[in-house]
């Protein structure tokens, strides 16, 4: 039997080579391809597409109490993908069992690609501060090139849930809390993974996930509740999943949470009548980690029959370690419950997939020793990652020049818990670390110092800093610096899954490092490295200089020297509020005027405000400074109104005023004052990064038309009223400089 299969494969091996790796005549080509397999399958075969287990790379979820024999089930074609499973030698390895299958189809191979495969970048959040589409692009792209050569067909990635609140540990893996940025993050993002076409061996598929949602769990705790109205998940959270499809994301991943009740994995609103309904979605869904089963702990299902029976009939297609589909589904058909046809939209789904990335002519087409040495060596993805990391790091305040480091520096102290971190700074979600061969801070403030520049060094304390032993020899080590540099913030496993936090603040007593440096007349320059917004109210007020860095990836190190010492001007800009408090959470620029708003912070007597917290936030969506400074002037309007074809361009100058030159992130912002729907004070609805030598002046155009002023109504209808909108361009959601008001004349 064992030569027979070989023979066999050696044939369509041989087949593959001479189709080279071209798939066989295109759609129309592949869904006739698919029906005759589909018709050679048993219903247990066809359960066991839609099963997908994990390898032992690592674990990124509970593991089930049950005991499998994987190999065996992989070999009886019990097995459509797995996750968890990297490299070439790996990956021919198991590829190579599930040829031995009666129909010899070959496994998909899944991975949290989420910021770097090899090459680690900043985490999602920190890269979405830099509003650099190119660049976000370029860092998925660089990651599915190393990922693909690995044998990796599949990234569970972007994840372009919407995240309002700091809380919740995963807003480190999205795009932030507004929905126009992350939805062109998400293109962005798909696009990079995967190319211009399916099937090329330096892209892999990509899956918009967590659909749908999940950024809403009550309380910030992940896997809790959600409950919003369809108006709120229409308006706020689809838009980046919907973009995401619309770039082509070949595969879709659930979430773990209920939606109003009912859990994402069984909900067919979500999965029937939007995504694969109304959006026509022909890719995919897989559940998430053993959310088929967790249906039975939600409470919604009797057992794991009862919950594979009511994920599939939802849309769910494939299910991630539940072990549901493979054990169930063939009963579940035999017996009527569920029907073949279901099944077989599922199973068709994952098929053309495998088709469209070539593994029926070439199982191992992916797995290729030599492009795996060379994309996972290659310096140019280390230098991408330096400058994206630089470009992602936002300036929070400056004051008095304090950055960038001055020159003729004689003496230099980094301090801190992460002044020599190295695995932090690659942040949470990666798959393999560099933090071996990486240059830590200090590392690089010495290299970049120069011989003639003293650097000492002194931790203080360790992440969590329960103790302040240490703090003696950080004073020490600053008090003969003619600068100091304080590194604090987040471990990489602080935030990401799993990883809600009820309290914000700098960990342990990092803040009274801070406060010791300050009483000992050396208040540092303060770089904070972190997944998430996090509260430092203490050093917001006391510092000259504040960068918050994120967790920058395997080049970040030398990335924050690069700004700190004004080799790269930081332009990046906060994609996620930065609250004051953890009262003011959750809390977005977007807010509502309310019936009584608050004009002035002194009167908040029946106001909508807090009577014991200032009403703004620490930083604003949008908040980044920059070593120059840019002058906005003259907005004008090509016409003040249009009609519903109808365009107006709105243009202004934008000129570097200041002494280096820099990248400004223009941001468009609109007001609908007075609609069916009350609507916030301001949404953003473009936005462009534009780079000015000292002096030059650039004149800056936004296109307004109808489908910007759109938005949803009382029935969940998209569209626009006519009226007045007023239109703001600025440098941060709190720092408009520029207004004017045009008109919608008729809808
Ligand atoms: C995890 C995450 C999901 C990830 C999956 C596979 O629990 O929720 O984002 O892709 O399991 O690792």
């Amino acid at each position: 039997m064992k030569k027979n299969w070989k023979a066999r494969a050696a044939v369509s091996m041989a087949l593959a080579a001479f189709a080279g790796a071209a798939y066989a005549g295109g759609e129309a080509g592949i869904a006739q391809r698919v029906e005759a397999l589909l018709r050679q399958m048993t219903i247990e075969e066809k359960a066991g597409q839609l099963n997908q287990l994990s390898g032992k790379a690592f674990s990124t979820g509970p593991n089930s109490e049950a005991v499998r024999n994987v190999e065996r089930d992989i070999r009886s074609g019990k097995v459509g993908s797995m996750l968890n499973i990297k490299g070439v030698a790996d990956t021919r390895r198991v590829q190579a069992l599930a040829l031995q299958s009666r129909l010899h189809i070959p496994l998909l191979f899944g991975l949290d690609v989420i910021h770097g495969y090899q090459t680690v970048f900043p985490v999602p959040l920190g890269e979405a501060a830099s509003w650099d589409l190119e660049a976000i692009e370029e860092s998925a792209r660089i990651a599915a090139r190393e990922a693909a050569a690995s044998g990796i067909h599949w990234t569970f990635a972007p994840m372009v849930d919407i995240g309002r609140d700091p809380r919740w540990g995963r807003v480190m893996e999205g795009a932030g809390e507004d929905t126009y940025l992350g939805a062109r993050i998400a293109v962005a993002r798909v696009r990079g993974f995967q190319g211009a076409q399916l099937g090329g061996t330096a892209s892999v598929m990509a899956t918009a996930k967590h659909f749908a949602g999940y950024g809403a769990a009550i309380a910030g705790r992940d896997y809790n509740a959600v409950d919003m109205s369809e108006h709120q998940l229409y308006e706020t959270y689809l838009p980046p999943f919907k973009a995401a499809l619309d770039a082509g994301a070949a595969t879709f991943m659930n979430a773990f949470n209920t939606l109003n009740g009912v859990p994402a994995t069984g909900n067919a609103m979500l999965q029937r009548e939007i995504l694969k309904g109304k959006w026509g979605f022909k890719g995919f869904v897989v559940s998430d980690w053993g959310s088929v089963r967790e249906m039975v702990v939600h409470g919604y299902a009797n057992d794991l029959t009862d919950a594979a029976a009511k994920a599939i009939t939802a849309g769910s297609d494939m299910d991630m370690e539940s072990n549901a589909y493979a054990s169930s589904l063939p009963a579940l058909v035999k017996s009527g419950k569920v029907d073949i046809a279901v099944v077989d939209d599922a199973v068709r789904r994952v098929l053309t997939k495998k088709f469209e990335l070539g593994l029926f002519e070439d199982p191992y087409r992916f797995s290729s020793a030599a492009r795996e040495r060379e994309a996972l060596n290659d310096p140019r993805h280390r230098q991408a990652a330096r400058r994206i990391a630089a470009e992602s790091m936002v300036l929070l305040k400056n004051e008095g020049g304090a950055l960038p480091l001055r020159r003729g520096l004689h003496s230099i102290a980094v301090i801190g818990p992460l002044a020599d971190a190295r695995r932090d700074l690659e942040g949470g979600w990666i798959v393999q670390s560099n933090a071996a061969k990486m240059a830590s801070l200090v590392d690089a403030v010495r290299e970049r110092a120069g011989q003639g520049v003293r650097v000492d060094y002194a931790a203080g304390c360790d992440v969590a800093c329960r103790g302040n032993e240490g703090f003696d020899a950080a004073l020490k080590a600053a008090s003969a610096a003619d600068v100091v540099v304080l590194a604090v913030g987040e471990s990489w496993d602080m935030s990401g899954e799993a990883k809600s936090r009820a309290h914000l603040g700098l960990p342990g007593r990092q803040g009274e490092l801070f406060e010791a440096l300050r009483a000992a007349g050396k208040t540092p320059v303060v770089v904070i490295m972190a997944g998430r917004p996090l509260i430092f109210e203490n050093v917001a007020e006391q510092a000259k200089a504040i960068l918050y860095a994120w967790h920058p990836g395997s080049e970040g190190g030398h990335a924050i020297a690069d700004v700190l010492f004004g080799d790269v001007n930081p332009s990046a800009k906060l994609p996620m509020t930065f609250p004051r408090n953890m009262g003011q959470i959750p809390i977005t620029y977007q807010q509502y005027n309310t019936g009584r708003p608050v004009q002035d912070e002194k009167n908040v007597v029946y106001k909508s405000a807090y009577i014991d917290s200032p009403n703004t936030p620490r930083y604003a969506f949008g908040h980044g400074l920059s070593y120059t400074t840019f002058a906005y002037k003259d907005l004008r309007v090509s016409n003040p109104s249009m009609g519903p074809d109808g365009k107006i361009t709105l243009s202004f100058t934008l000129a570097n005023s200041g002494p280096v030159a820099g990248a400004e992130v223009v941001q468009l912002y609109l007001r609908d004052p007075v609609a069916s729907v009350v609507r916030p004070l301001k949404e953003l609805k473009g936005f462009q990064r534009v780079v000015l030598q000292p002096g030059q002046v650039r004149t800056v155009s936004f296109t307004v038309d109808r489908e910007m002023l759109a938005f949803y109504d009382r029935q969940l209808q998209w569209g626009a009223e006519a009226g007045k909108f007023e239109v703001m361009v600025g440098s941060a959601s709190d720092d408009i400089r520029l207004r004017q008001t045009i008109e919608l004349t008729e809808p």
